[in-house]
């Protein structure tokens, strides 16, 4: 726990009451029942909401439990698509909207869930042509659009896994994602435009296919329509996968453990893990949440900012929103081009009644002044809701009164990678606390404890744990299965540790701290210290490199780096641009350090290892705490 600061974020907010209309019409109107009733028997109550989704032939039992391996619904056959896509188009919203897009550039796309069913069938007998099936992994790199969610959708229809990489993410980041998890296709776009200028996407994949010998087809969905390289008997178009496809394709029967995805997280080490879900158990956590998180109904318009590079867009644009039968609202490009009245434009334009977005961009907004929201109508929105880090109350507030009017609920969702879908939140109905989390979610024994697992009292801070398994929990680490065990069930023994601090309040409600790993969170993003450090020591110039989170205004933390260069390099602003500009290039631009310190020396351990604690102590101006293990020798600057 050592280096949080509690005091600065234990002041005590007033709870703000959603509105009784609001909470008499909810999809949930009585939480404490719901988590009442789930907390009894959350076995029976998680297969209760299991037997509202379709599956192919029940489970046996809900779930085997041999700690720290669950296998939830074991017996159970399905294919999430089917629960996602098909089963709609027998009801009333074979022809409702499913997808609603627009292009940075204007350009706007529809889908009902009848087009959507026959572009995901024709993609999922495209790739079948191709050989791909069962058990590959195809990795996908693609803007925000709607064939982003088409193609993860005819992936896991053919029960091939998929793996999505961020568009942001280098050709170097793009490798090593393909190569750890043996891609056999790749599905891209030519480009997307970002603040106006073409991102070229196909050409960052030449680069990195180049050296992932198991990618034997890439497909190019046209998104621009501008002429990139292809190579033969390689790539293809997405219309050429799909030309004379059949609109009906029948989906692989799946056991509910089998791989949906792998998703390439940061952890405390160099190299990024590749988090496993799978169909079954997944499929429930990402329903049930939407549904009562974000209080669907059927007549929403429902906008998740996110980006399926990210877990909120698996779980938030994709899968719990289809699952649920909504119409679900995505946009291409930067959230404040061409001007900083661009979402609030969509907003009025379109009528959306949910948003869902990152503290980080509250921030931004609060920053470029309330006049820009203050020129659209706001009116549609009756839901707002928070991810990615903890949304200070000064945010909080402002998000409140100058997005919501004063009368949407805000639902403050923690939750991770990891854990699939939103693990605590206040729901809609409950009164809301700036700044806190909130309750675990019904059926979630999630709670604040010391390193033996103590409970700790209300208001003093400790590890966040879960201490029984959950529907969505991750099913391992791709490759890895001993890092699963050492990386979560080892900081508190028996429990799922999730790397944060928190703290819990009298009414029980979670205000999350912080990570207590080396994992920074830049804008919402998760980024290792020590693959920025990787980066870094790979450049010529440097000897070493630590890494430590910084504050910053608008995306809470950023990275700021300590070199030590090489005796004969001449450290100064030109190399300082070069590092940046490398790190950028071997991960992406989010984990490029916003300053680089140039030092002499590095605090370490006798063994060697770097003490980032200090680091960060000595950033704060405060006093450096316990440094009996440092190594005299390596006395910080
Ligand atoms: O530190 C927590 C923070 O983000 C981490 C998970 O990051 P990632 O796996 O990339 O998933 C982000 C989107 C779910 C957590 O360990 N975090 C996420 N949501 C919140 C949060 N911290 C505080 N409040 C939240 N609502």
């Amino acid at each position: 726990m050592e280096g949080l600061d509690l005091d600065s974020v234990l002041e005590e907010q007033d709870a703000v009451a959603p509105a009784p209309e609001f909470v008499q019409a909810a999809a949930v109107s009585d939480p404490d029942a719901l988590r009442a009733r789930a907390a009894e028997d959350p076995e029976a109550f998680w297969a209760e909401v299991a037997s509202e989704l379709d599956w192919f032939k029940p489970w046996d039992r809900a779930v085997d439990w041999d700690l720290p391996f669950a296998r939830w619904f074991p017996g159970a056959q399905c294919n999430i698509t089917h629960n996602a896509v098909d089963r709609h188009l027998s009801t009333w919203r074979r022809h409702k909207a499913a997808l609603i897009w627009e292009g940075e550039n204007g350009d706007r796309e529809v889908f009902t869930y009848a087009e959507l069913a026959r572009e995901v069938n024709r993609g999922a007998n495209g790739l079948r042509a191709l050989g791909v099936g069962r058990g590959d992994c195809v990795t996908i790199y693609m803007p925000v659009c709607p064939q982003q969610a088409i193609a993860m959708l005819a992936t896991a229809k053919i029960g091939a896994f998929h793996s999505v990489v961020f568009g942001g993410f280098s050709a170097e980041a793009l490798r090593d994602r393909m190569n750890d998890a043996n891609a056999k296709a790749l599905i891209t776009a030519d480009g997307a435009y970002q603040r106006g200028k073409v991102v070229p996407l196909k050409a960052t994949c030449d680069a990195a296919v180049a050296d992932c010998p198991s990618v034997e087809h890439v497909i190019v969905y046209e998104r621009l329509g501008t002429a990139v390289e292809m190579v033969t008997g390689r790539d293809r178009t997405w219309a050429e996968l799909t030309d004379g496809q059949a609109s009906e394709s029948t989906a692989e029967v799946m056991e509910a453990a089998d791989p949906l995805f792998v998703l390439y997280t940061s952890g405390s080490t160099g190299k990024p893990k590749g988090i496993m879900h799978s169909h079954g158990g997944y499929q429930v956590g990402a329903y049930a949440t939407t549904k009562w998180v974000f209080d669907l109904q059927d007549t929403d318009l429902y906008w998740c900012t996110a980006d399926s590079g990210w877990i909120t867009g698996h779980s938030y644009i994709v899968y719990g929103p289809l699952m649920n039968g909504a119409t679900v609202f995505m946009a291409e490009g930067a959230p404040d081009f061409p001007d900083a009245g661009r979402w609030w434009s969509i907003i009025e334009r379109y009528g959306i009644n949910i948003l869902y977005t990152a503290p980080t961009a509250v921030r931004m907004f609060m920053r470029l002044g309330e006049e820009w929201p203050d020129k659209y109508d706001l009116s549609s929105l009756r839901l707002l809701g928070s991810v990615g880090e903890p949304i200070n109350p000064e945010a909080w507030r402002w998000y409140h009164r100058v997005i919501g009017g004063g009368s949407c609920p805000i639902v403050d969702t923690w939750w991770q990678t990891e854990t699939g879908s939103i693990l605590i939140t206040a729901l809609p109905a409950d009164p809301q606390k700036p700044g806190s989390a909130g309750l675990p979610f019904p059926g979630i024994d999630a709670d604040v404890v010391d390193e033996h697992g103590n409970r700790r009292p209300d208001g003093v801070g400790g590890y966040l744990v879960v201490r029984r398994p959950w529907p969505s929990m991750l099913n391992g680490i791709y490759g890895d299965p001993d890092r699963y065990r050492d990386t979560y069930w080892t900081t508190v023994d028996g429990m799922y540790a999730a790397g944060d601090a928190a703290v819990r309040d009298a009414d029980g409600y979670i205000r999350v701290l912080g990570r207590t790993d080396d994992v920074l969170n830049v804008a919402g993003h998760r980024l290792g210290t020590m693959e920025i450090e990787s980066a870094l020591v790979a450049h010529e110039a440097v000897a070493e490199a630590a890494v430590i989170g910084i504050p910053h205004e608008v995306k809470g933390e950023v990275p700021k780096a300590f070199v030590i260069a090489h005796d004969h390099v001449e450290p100064g602003a030109d190399l300082e641009a070069e590092l940046r500009e490398s790190v950028a290039q071997q991960i992406g631009k989010i984990a490029r350090p916003q300053v680089i310190e140039f030092v002499g020396s590095l605090p370490k351990t006798r063994s060697g290892k770097i003490m980032r604690r200090l680091l960060k102590a000595q950033e704060r101006g405060e006093a450096l705490g316990d440094t009996s293990t440092l190594d005299p020798g390596s006395i910080p600057d």
